[in-house]
Formats: C-alpha cells, structure tokens, sequence
C-alpha cells in the first residue's frame, strides 16, 4: 500500500470484529516499527501483546474500575483529565460532539455516555490490544515519550497495511496497577498507552468518524520560503 494512501486512511477506529489478529501479524507490525527514531537511538519502548482469556480479564477489571467509580491514575497524567482552554479545549469539544452525533448519544443522556465509557475501557471490542510502556529509568524525560509517540504512530500505520484499525488509547491505562496485576507487567515499566487492534467493523457509526484537522495556514510559519 501506498505510504501517503496508509497516512490518509488512517483514523481511529472504535468497533471491531471479533476476529484474533494472527500473532505472526502482530510480531511482524512490531518488529518493522522498532524502525521508528528515536533520540540517541534509546529506544525507550517496551510492548506487552494481549488478546484471548488475559485481554478478557482485563476488560473486565477495567469494567470494574469505572463502575465502582474509581477515580483514574495513569503513570502519566494526559489531557483528557486535565481541563483544556481555548483551541485545545474547541478541538476537544467539536471531537465529542461528532463522536456522540454519530453515536445518537446526547448531552444528558448520562446513562448511554456511561455505557461508551464502558465500550471504551473494553477496547471497543477489539480481539488484541498493544500496552506500551517504558522503564522507570528513562520515564522521566519528555522526549522519551516523544520516542513512544513515533513508534506508536508507526504501528497505526501499519497497521492499516494489514486491513487493520487501532485505536490508541490512553484511557487503556486509566489504571495502571490493575493492567499490572493483569499482564505481569513489573511496576518498574511506566505505561504510556494503551492500543487497541483489529479488523474494523465498518458498519459501526463511530467508525465513519472523520476527526478535523486545523489548516495549514493556523499552524506553519514560512521564513526565507
Ligand atoms: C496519546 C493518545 C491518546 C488517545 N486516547 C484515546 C482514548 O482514550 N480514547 C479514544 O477514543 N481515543 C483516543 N485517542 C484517539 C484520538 O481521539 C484521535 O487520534 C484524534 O481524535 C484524531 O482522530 P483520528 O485518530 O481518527 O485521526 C488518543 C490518541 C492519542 C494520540
């Protein structure tokens, strides 16, 4: 597949078919995007696969965690839990007006925005999901997270190569010491991010979703071109 028609199509996708993604699959993805940089060539990350009875386990600790209302802890604090201003905080609101649009869910309809959070915490049904994390030894510095993000953003793409959808999900790691207990991830390993893997169930209105993008024009500055 065509790399610009790969960076094009990719997008989250937030339901799935229940069909495994074969393990060979899985390995080849990871093993060509540890061709990602990284700075100093640190290669900070670290996958833990999951699928069948351990992915099942999950989900449902995860379940558990959101209806005993636990309050989140993620290694690593992101913006979905802090309040966002001004575009940040416009982007974020136009993303879940559409997401809920299409979803038929409404502002007040509390009980159908819990069973999306629900959906959410089950990785959307997907068979397999991907944690990344990274060493406490290095988890301190921003730019290892940078790092992360690369060969993250690396594993999106090919994942669409396969004819699969991901989508990668901080909220997967909402709970970090109970992913933990789980997948026997040691608590030395801080963990990024959550994805979720598969092949995408087209008929589910989430899935027609077609995030905005900021022009161009809002976001470079041209010096000396
Ligand atoms: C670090 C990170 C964390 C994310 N966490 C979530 C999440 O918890 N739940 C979710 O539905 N989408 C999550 N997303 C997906 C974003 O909402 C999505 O990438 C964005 O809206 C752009 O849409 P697109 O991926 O379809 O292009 C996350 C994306 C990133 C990069």
């Amino acid at each position: 597949m065509e790399l610009i028609e790969a960076i094009k199509s990719r997008k989250s996708i937030r339901g799935y078919k229940s069909t495994p993604v074969p393990k060979e699959i899985l390995a080849e993805i990871l093993e060509i995007a540890t061709r990602a940089p990284s700075s100093l060539n640190t290669q900070p990350w670290e996958f833990t696969v999951l699928g069948g009875g351990v992915l099942d386990d999950l989900k449902n600790a995860l379940e558990q965690q959101f209806l005993a209302r636990a309050e989140p802890y993620p290694d690593f604090r992101p913006e979905s839990l802090m309040p966002l201003t001004g575009i940040y905080r416009r982007r974020q609101v136009e993303l879940a007006i559409e997401l809920y649009q299409l979803l038929g869910i409404s502002r007040e309809d509390k009980e159908k925005r819990d069973q999306w959070m629900l959906k959410q915490l089950r990785a959307f049904d997907a068979p397999n999901v991907i944690i990344v994390s990274l060493d406490e030894a290095i988890s301190s510095s921003p730019i290892a997270m940078f790092n992360l993000g690369a060969v993250t953003q690396t594993i999106a793409l090919l994942a669409v190569n396969f004819g699969l959808g991901t989508c990668i999900q901080g909220a997967l790691v909402y709970y970090p010491d109970i992913v933990r207990r789980i997948t026997g991830i040691p608590q030395s390993k801080k963990l990024a991010t959550g994805i979720a893997i598969g092949y995408p169930d087209w008929d589910f209105p989430a899935n027609k979703l077609q995030s905005t993008r900021e022009p161009l024009a809002n976001i470079v500055t041209w010096r000396g071109i």
